[in-house]
């Protein structure tokens, strides 16, 4: 189980089997499913959201997990942020390289709740003694690249050493410090 983190805007805690129509909310929605993989595709059947909730519950690292973000204020689930190994392209299996991800309900886009997250969940990962943390996303996924401006990672440039795909890469280097949430 990951460990609970917070910030004044959102609580960062482990995926439960009661969170499963949010997971199949969330993923069977081509709004948040077409800049994600190679081949995106939606989820189809609230089993599968079953099933992708027992393997994040799987995780037990110190430093990686997948965190179910829920505002603060409400307690209501908006999305979720995730460190994971990277996979490098040409192999099956993730590498020892540590990158972030973020996926939220359209309905609580715009108001700043995955970057705080993501903020919380790399200090997270900093402290757990990861040095970099990268961050890759589609060319046209402007909102997830102003969300690693705002988090003050640099942008690498193109490449495709990760999922056998074309991306634009993110770092976030250790002591770097974030821009605040508003800006
Ligand atoms: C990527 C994604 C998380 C971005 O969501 P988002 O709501 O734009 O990002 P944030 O939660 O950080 O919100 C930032 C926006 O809220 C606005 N905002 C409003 N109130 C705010 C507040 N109190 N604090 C901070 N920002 C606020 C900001 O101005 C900013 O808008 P802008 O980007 O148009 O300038 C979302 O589009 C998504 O889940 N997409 C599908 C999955 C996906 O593609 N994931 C990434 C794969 S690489």
């Amino acid at each position: 189980m990951v460990k609970k983190l917070s910030s004044d805007r959102v609580n960062l805690r482990g995926w439960a089997p009661s969170d499963a129509p949010f997971v199949f909310d969330l993923y069977s929605r081509w709004d948040v499913q077409r800049y994600l993989g190679h081949e995106p595709r939606v989820m189809e059947n609230p089993t599968q959201a079953e099933g992708l909730i027992e393997r994040l519950r799987a995780v037990d690292d110190p430093a990686l997990g997948y965190w179910a973000v829920e505002a603060a204020d409400t307690g209501t689930l908006v999305g979720t942020v995730m460190l994971q190994g990277i996979g490098l392209s040409g192999t099956s299996s993730p590498s020892d390289q540590v990158e972030i991800g973020w996926h939220f309900h359209p309905d609580a886009w715009g108001r700043g709740y995955a970057t705080d997250a993501a903020r919380v969940a790399l200090e997270h990962g900093f402290a757990a003694g990861l040095d970099s943390i990268l961050a890759v996303a589609h060319a046209d996924n402007f909102p997830s690249h102003r969300i690693c401006r705002r988090l003050g990672m640099e942008d690498a440039g193109t490449t495709n050493a990760y999922y056998d795909a074309e991306y634009e890469l993110f770092v976030a280097k250790k002591g770097r410090r974030s821009k605040p949430t508003t800006a």
